[in-house]
């Protein structure tokens, strides 16, 4: 069975990581995704929230599960018959970041390689980062995310704006 991961902050998830997962789901037999929880960055969704947000988001999708890990993501591959790293590339500027990454995990785990996949020219400039930005001040992001996650920003700011 060749199963592959897609590792990430995904916060939160966004239409661009659901385009890569559409993709790559055709490809691999079964696709992990694994949520990273870093202790030291401050998320605006918080770990279980994240998780969930991917699987309501990615229920058409039946060979897609998510999990979590923290540390090194070559570690949490240790045990795991992985046989590749799925990395969505938007930008060229995404390369060089996405290039040194494979490198390292490459460096650290000799049998799995990082496959980068092109996201689609409608999500080029889209990212968790983006999303939330304008989300928080109050744009309309509905066209750039999962409802479950349009759902889960509006519930942000409202708790923001009550503070
Ligand atoms: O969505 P992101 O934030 O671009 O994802 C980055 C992520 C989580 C895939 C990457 O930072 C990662 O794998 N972190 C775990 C530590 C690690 O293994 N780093 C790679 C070798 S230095």
């Amino acid at each position: 069975m060749k199963l592959a991961i897609y590792p990430g902050s995904f916060d939160p998830v966004t239409n661009g990581h659901i385009d890569i997962l559409e993709k790559t789901s055709k490809i691999f037999d079964k696709i992990n995704v694994a949520v990273i929880h870093n202790v030291y960055k401050q998320a605006l969704f918080t770990l279980e929230e994240r998780v969930q947000l991917i699987k309501e988001s990615t229920r058409h999708l039946d060979n897609v599960e998510v999990d979590c890990f923290s540390g090194l993501l070559a570690t949490y591959l240790e045990d795991k018959e992985v046989c590749a790293i799925i990395r969505g590339l938007r930008t060229v500027t995404d390369f060089e970041y996405e290039m040194h990454m494979a490198m390292m995990n490459k460096k650290l785990i000799r049998e799995i390689d990082t496959i980068f996949v092109m996201s689609d020219t409608d999500y080029i400039f889209v990212s968790s980062s983006a999303v939330k930005e304008a989300a928080l001040l109050g744009g309309d992001v509905s066209s750039l995310v999962p409802p479950a996650v349009k759902i889960g920003l509006e519930e942000k700011l409202k708790a923001r704006r009550e503070t």
